[in-house]
């Protein structure tokens, strides 16, 4: 009786102390229950890495915009991940080379007709110096492990001497057939043949050095690799360099941390609206956002299965669906799981999700809600702009089934009403930096060395 009465005691004094718990946190101001909230989760300033020269960054946006690296030349790393489109394209997924019209940006490229979509959606490439960056792609095919080991597909064949993620990554696009190389026998719009398309897949050597024989015919890039890597002979240079200086305009160019929500970071209180401090509060705490989109990065880089409606292409060998990361670590828990994406001017990078599978940011905090239920009422009429995606999505039952079975839950939020979703989506839009439009516009060169047309310009 006597322990009955105890616990009943303790069972009484825990409500009580749980009641002065809740006063105290709603007699909080938004402010100190949002820092507590900030701190908790570790979430400071992002570091903006960078401390390249202005030769390595003017030779990196001299081949970030040129369309001499791709087989064709009709693609360059701006065709997917333009200024003029928030370093993305604006599609679900995107247009790669050999397009019918090139030269023309987002919806307006048309894919030539016997090419496939690239499978999955071009992300944004913003503030990729923090040494935070571990990964890349969707699913971090491009690694660091702890012990700063890389992996990549490029294996042991990947050329020494880069030593982050973000440089490894520049290497491999332009030896993909969709994105950049062309397929064997493709000819340029020019009428030249496409030499880089008729290497095999493996040999990645002979096609960074092809690609360089290109580059270092153009008088240009002769001058402008010298200057860039002052102590090193030109025979002495290899596509590496080249990787590295993409990497460095990357990194100059699209780092900006003066977003409202990086100002109050910073610890300017007024930076962030009323309805953008219960979006973020929301964010850390009841809606559980952070438990993935966590840290300065707002990332993880872990990988996750969140029932996103399957489209296009897929991957090999499970088309048309693509089942993430199992695919690079075979580890049965990561079928159909896919990065955690970092999320600064996310109000600009739609479409969203690894497939672009959503065109706004309410129909992803939506579907992170309650995933089950967004996947079975799907409208590709409503989410895809790109018509010739519609017949692509899979709607049959077995999929749905696939993609129920192998989603993650546990984390995601419950019952966020229409109310929440808005402050959500206000305090998304305080990650947006200010001018965005006008400063990335800036980014874009008059001309590039090959001469060949400048994309947007
Ligand atoms: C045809 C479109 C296309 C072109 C051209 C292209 N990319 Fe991408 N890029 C993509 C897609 C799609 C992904 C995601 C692929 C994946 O995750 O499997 C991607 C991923 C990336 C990422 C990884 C970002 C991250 O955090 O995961 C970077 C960085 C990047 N591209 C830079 C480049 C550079 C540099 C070039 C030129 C050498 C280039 N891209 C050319 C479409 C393109
Ligand atoms: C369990 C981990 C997890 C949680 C919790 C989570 N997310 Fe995500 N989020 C992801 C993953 C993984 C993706 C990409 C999924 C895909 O491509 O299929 C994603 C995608 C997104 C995107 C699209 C970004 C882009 O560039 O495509 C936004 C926006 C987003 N999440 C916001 C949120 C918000 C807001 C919350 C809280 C309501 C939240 N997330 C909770 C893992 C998570």
């Amino acid at each position: 009786m006597k322990r009955l009465r105890n616990s009943s005691t303790t069972a009484g004094l825990f409500v009580i102390f749980s009641a002065c718990q809740y006063l105290v946190a709603s007699a909080q101001s938004p402010d100190s229950q949002l820092r507590g909230f900030l701190e908790n989760n570790g979430v400071v300033s992002l570091d903006p890495g960078g401390g390249h020269t202005q030769t390595q960054i003017d030779l990196g946006q001299a081949l970030f915009f040129d369309r001499e690296l791709s087989g064709n030349r009709d693609t360059s790393c701006a065709t997917c991940h333009h200024p003029q489109l928030a370093t993305g394209d604006g599609l679900a997924l995107p247009v790669g080379t050999f397009p019918d019209n090139p030269g023309a940006l987002g919806f307006d490229r048309i894919k030539g007709a016997d090419r496939e979509f690239v499978p999955r959606n071009a992300p944004e490439v913003f503030n990729r110096g923090s040494s935070l960056w571990k990964s890349m792609f969707w699913d971090s095919r491009v690694a660091e492990d702890e012990d700063g080991n890389f992996k990549s597909p490029a294996g042991d064949q990947l050329l020494p001497g880069l030593d982050s993620v973000v440089y490894i990554q520049a290497m491999l696009p332009v030896t993909s057939r969709d994105e950049m190389r062309g397929r064997a026998g493709d000819l340029t719009f020019e009428g030249d043949i496409n030499e880089i398309a008729e290497f095999a897949d493996e040999n990645l050597h002979g096609i960074w050095a092809a690609l360089m024989d290109r580059l270092m015919v153009i008088e240009e890039y002769r001058t402008m690799f010298a200057a860039a890597y002052p102590g090193k002979s030109l025979d002495q240079m290899n596509f590496a360099d080249a990787a590295f200086a993409i990497g460095a305009f990357e990194i100059e160019a699209f780092t900006m941390l003066d977003s409202p929500f990086d100002r109050y970071l910073a610890g300017e209180n007024s930076a962030l609206s009323p309805r953008q401090k219960r979006g973020a509060i929301l964010f850390y705490g009841q809606a559980k956002c952070a438990s993935c989109h966590s840290g300065p990065l707002m990332t993880d880089q872990k990988h996750w299965g969140l029932a996103t409606p399957q489209l296009g292409p897929g991957k090999p060998p499970y088309g048309p669906l693509d089942a993430g990361r199992v695919l690079i670590n075979n580890d049965s828990k990561d079928a159909f799981a896919f990065r955690t994406p970092p999320l600064r001017n996310v109000a600009k990078t739609g479409p969203y999700m690894h497939n672009g599978a959503f065109k706004d940011l309410a129909s992803v905090i939506r579907h992170h809600a309650s995933p089950i239920m967004s996947l079975s009422t799907y409208r590709p009429s409503r989410q895809l702009e790109q018509t010739e995606l519609w017949s692509t999505v899979l709607s049959d039952w077995q999929t749905k089934l696939l993609l129920a079975a192998t989603l993650d839950g546990s984390q995601l939020p419950r019952r966020l009403n229409n109310r929440d979703i808005g402050d959500i989506e206000a305090f998304l839009e305080s990650l947006t930096a200010p001018d965005l439009e006008s400063r990335l516009a800036e980014t874009i060169p008059d001309r590039v060395p090959s001469g060949l047309p400048v994309e947007g310009h």
